[in-house]
């Protein structure tokens, strides 16, 4: 019999690393987590601690050994999934980062970016990266940080510094120096990349004013990029490869399984992200939406269609912790599920304004439709039902974009518990939602890659084949009904809408 064989996942994501152990079944061995701090050194300002990221990804790694459950020399490789377009610079002999990791959240570019589209550049940013000019991605934290840290350019441009996302100083560090490497679904979060032909874009450094001495080399998702270094606390996984790095939004694709064109996953944090596997085709969005690449696999580009929604979980968490209505998510979902609608009361979940494809900075939150007869079950049902609506606003978009019609939404992340939530889904969008058992789709994701690297696992189909169902949600609202519904919340966003101008 052929010798058990494991996979480490690391998947650093925005308030916490985690490090998990899978089995060739795809099953959850050991796993351990830990928080980081946040800043917010000044309003829409956030920032890590990229050490303090190092350090909490490393213990988690001792921690999932720890559990004993298996054997550290079993490990035939590790992936790394992240955060995206979180931004890194740092010093190359000493490994010093020059400043804080700028968080894909924070906002201090703003002004900057509507610099740039007032320069005439949206259109070849559009075409060239698949994306927006928005302060979300890394180009412009990158030129923040050589702009404002003293001394930052001129050691860049003497061929001094690196610049990475998550990913690339993870590699960097755990192989001590030896890989300055990213996957290209990392890569094309920069909007410096160039994904139609694969390379850094030489018009837009040059534009942006960035050194592409600092740039790192990019690779597919599942490859060996380095081994691991001999590192304290993890003295035992030294020499294992590195074989897989991915975006977390495309590695919970992967790890869903989405491996057809037309494919889709939503996955349900704070905030919620809808992939599309386009396959070898990049699809131009009119709506709004980002073209990406998924991952880089066997000589072959997957590209996808993205849409976010800013406020999902976080709606919940609000009704628990401001409106203190709630005491926790389930008894949210006890209250809403009391009542059969929201009793015509819609929420607008616009706390930071609204993502694809509206795109409206300036939207804010609205609660409208209320009556003499609104309780708080039809509020909590109204918070509900707003994260399944601008879901269904996506889907609808990526539809449209792409002439598919999707049969099956696949769902995982937290909230995606929620059954509830799950079947308004369903009635929503008109599609099945289909909900795996693993719900770590992101950090599964991860962990195949390294394991098709590894020779642990052959192929996708041997992958697929380990995705077990753990409810399908059937859309069972009368059309009528969803139909009402569904064009009430578009005219309560129209509302929600140029409220901060
Ligand atoms: O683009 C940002 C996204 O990758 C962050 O995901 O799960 O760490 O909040 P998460």
């Amino acid at each position: 019999m052929a010798e058990e064989k494991f996979v480490m996942a690391l998947d650093q994501g925005t308030t916490s690393s985690r490090a998990i152990i899978f089995n060739k079944k795809g099953e959850i061995v050991a796993k351990n987590q830990n928080e980081f701090t946040q800043f917010y050194p000044q309003n829409g300002w956030v920032e890590h601690d990229p050490h303090e990221i190092l350090f909490s990804v490393v213990s988690s790694m001792i921690g999932a050994l720890r559990e004993g459950t298996v054997d550290p020399k079993k490990i035939a490789g590790i992936g790394i999934t992240n955060q995206r377009e979180t931004t890194i610079l740092w010093d190359k002999e000493t490994g010093a980062p020059l400043y804080n990791a700028i968080v894909w959240q924070c906002r201090r570019t703003a002004d900057y970016c509507e610099e740039l589209k007032s320069q005439g550049l949206s259109d070849y940013i559009k075409s060239t990266t698949g994306l927006l000019i928005d302060a979300y991605f890394s180009a412009t934290k990158i030129k923040w940080i050589l702009d404002n840290v003293e001394g930052a350019r001129e050691k860049a441009e003497r061929g001094e510094v690196l610049f990475g996302t998550i990913d690339t100083w993870l590699i960097w560090n755990l192989t001590d120096g030896k890989a300055h490497v990213t996957d290209y679904s990392n890569a094309c979060r920069t909007m410096l990349f160039d994904i139609d032909n694969l390379c850094w874009d030489e018009y837009l450094c040059k534009k942006l004013d960035i050194p592409m001495c600092i740039l790192p080399e990019v690779k597919p998702s599942s490859c060996i990029y380095g081994h691991v270094a001999k590192i304290t606390g993890i003295e035992d996984l030294e020499g294992v490869p590195i074989a897989g790095a991915i975006g977390d939004q495309p590695g919970a694709l992967f790890g869903q399984g989405c491996f057809e064109v037309g494919q889709a996953k939503n996955t349900y944090g704070t905030g919620c992200f809808l992939l599309m596997n386009t396959g070898e085709k990049r699809i131009e969005s009119r709506s709004n939406l980002l073209t990406g690449i998924a991952w880089g696999l066997d000589g072959k580009i997957t590209y996808d269609l993205e849409g976010s929604a800013f406020n999902a979980g976080s709606v919940i968490k609000w009704l628990r912790d401001e409106l203190e209505l709630i005491s926790s998510a389930a008894e949210c979902d006890e209250l809403a599920m009391q009542v059969e609608d929201s009793n015509g009361l819609y929420l607008v979940p616009a706390f930071t304004g609204l993502g694809a494809p509206y795109w409206d900075m300036y939207a804010r939150g609205i609660m409208v439709g209320l009556t003499r007869s609104i309780n708080r079950k039809h509020v909590c049902r109204a918070v509900l039902e707003s994260i399944t609506y601008q879901m269904t606003d996506l889907l609808e978009a990526m539809m449209n974009d792409s002439d598919i019609r999707l049969k099956d939404l696949r769902v995982d992340g937290g909230a995606s518990v929620s059954n509830i939530m799950m079947q308004i889904q369903a009635d929503m969008t008109g599609c099945n939602v289909n909900r795996p058992k693993n719900r770590e789709a992101t950090a599964l994701g991860a962990a195949y890659l390294a394991g098709l690297a590894t020779g642990v696992w052959e192929n996708t189909a041997e992958i697929e084949a380990n995705r077990e169902v753990d409810k399908i949600f059937i859309p069972s609202m009368p059309e009528e009904k969803r139909n009402k519904q569904y064009s009430d919340w578009k005219r309560a966003v129209e509302r929600s809408r140029n409220w901060e101008r």
